[in-house]
């Protein structure tokens, strides 16, 4: 098997808009290994969230493929889609996509509960997450009800619950202060360590300082740059 668990190969996305077409990727070919963390980096508009909804399987390329574990997930069924997002591939929205009717815990818990875990232990993992969070005193709060930065909070610890081996994080610390970005970041550091693979789209130049390595988007084309 492949040691890379991420091969990106062609990769081209392109969107059609009324009479215009907007590329976005051109010729993408980058690998990603288990257990780094990665920040991606580039201007607003340069693709990012793009990039990683692709690699969510949120979106099909226009061409080229993606393969995970040495198996190409392009153009597979929705079952098999769903399956491979199931088991191994969690995303942390740009705009935390939060279930408006559900509290800050039931958010949590619901992606452990499709798992097919038992509820009552779903309850006490997603409690222990949001903890981690800070967002012990929020448990029972609607989405409207949170602030910006809880609302992301909880968006992380959803993404964070369900223990996936891949994790793609759309800008996780945009609307969080100075000290809970950074706490947030330690955060990803642990995961890390238990071999889990994390991207994050992030215009914090510090915090792309602490990853592994940075994938830099300009012009539709992916770099990696090494520290
Ligand atoms: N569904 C769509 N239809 C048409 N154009 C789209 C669509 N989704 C994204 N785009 C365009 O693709 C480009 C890249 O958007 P994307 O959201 O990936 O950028 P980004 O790097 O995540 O930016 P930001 O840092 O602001 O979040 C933008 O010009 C955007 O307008
Ligand atoms: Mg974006």
């Amino acid at each position: 098997m492949s040691k890379n668990l991420i091969e990106i190969k062609k990769l081209k996305k392109e969107f059609k808009n009324n009479n215009s077409v907007v590329k976005v990727l051109n010729n993408v070919n980058i690998n990603i290994e288990s257990g780094k963390l990665v920040a991606l980096v580039g201007p607003s508009g340069s693709g990012k969230s793009t990039f990683l909804h692709l690699l969510a399987l949120l979106d099909e390329p226009t061409q080229g493929k993606i393969f995970l574990f040495g198996n190409s997930i392009t153009n597979i069924s929705e079952d098999k889609k769903n399956k491979i997002i199931k088991d191994y591939i969690s995303i942390i929205f740009q705009n935390n996509n939060l279930l408006s009717d559900f509290t800050a815990l039931e958010n949590v818990a619901i992606p452990l509960i499709i798992r097919n875990q038992n509820y009552k232990n779903s309850i006490e993992k997603a409690k222990k997450v949001l903890a981690k969070v800070n967002l012990s005193h929020r448990l029972n709060y609607f989405p409207s009800d949170l602030s910006g930065g809880e609302q992301q909070r909880v968006a992380i610890a959803r993404s964070l619950a369900a223990d996936t081996k891949i994790i793609l994080a759309d800008e996780p610390t945009g609307n969080l202060d100075y000290k809970t970005s950074n706490e947030v970041f330690s955060y990803f550091l642990k995961l890390k360590e238990k071999n889990k693979t994390i991207l994050i789209a992030t215009h914090n130049r510090e915090l792309a300082k602490k990853a592994d390595y940075t994938l830099s988007l300009v012009n539709g084309n992916i770099k990696r740059k090494s520290k």
